[in-house]
């Protein structure tokens, strides 16, 4: 029998089980932090540890700060802060750092996740842009 992708995400666990697949095998890093202004890191996917080296289960619990580093462009992280107060959208590069602290291109883009107009968490997708 047929469906629709509708019936497939509102049926039971049934939009649980596409987003997981979706997250767990994106080229893109995914990074999902608490809806605090802290921003503590409660899930990253395998992509976000072959670009930057961090294994998924050390960073729950930290902030993506732990990217940034002396190279990282104040203004943008600035930006990203204004969206993170009104609620909003950001999209943006900086230099972040690996784990071994090889600098690198973050190409990212962080949105809210909403349930009503409660914001309940933020996503950010990730990837690496050409070399420096
Ligand atoms: C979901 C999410 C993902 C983030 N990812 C990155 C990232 O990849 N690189 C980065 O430099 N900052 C990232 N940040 C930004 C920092 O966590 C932090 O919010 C930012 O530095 C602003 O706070 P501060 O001004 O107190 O440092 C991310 C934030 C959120 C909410």
């Amino acid at each position: 029998m047929s469906t629709t992708f509708e019936k497939l995400m509102n049926g039971a666990d049934g939009g649980l089980a596409v987003l997981q697949v979706l997250a767990e095998n994106s080229f893109d890093s995914v990074l999902i932090t608490d809806a605090s202004t802290e921003g503590k890191i409660i899930y990253a996917n395998k992509s976000f540890k072959k670009l930057t080296g961090h294994e998924p289960s050390e960073i729950i619990g930290k902030t993506p700060r732990i990217l940034q580093g002396p190279g990282t462009d104040a203004k943008v992280i600035e930006r990203l802060s204004v969206a993170l107060k009104t609620g909003g959208k950001f999209e943006g590069k900086a230099i972040n750092y690996k784990k071994d602290g090889t600098p690198f291109i973050m190409f990212w883009r962080v949105l809210p996740i909403k349930v009503g107009k409660k914001i309940i968490a933020w996503v950010a997708i990730q990837r690496e842009g050409s070399a420096i």
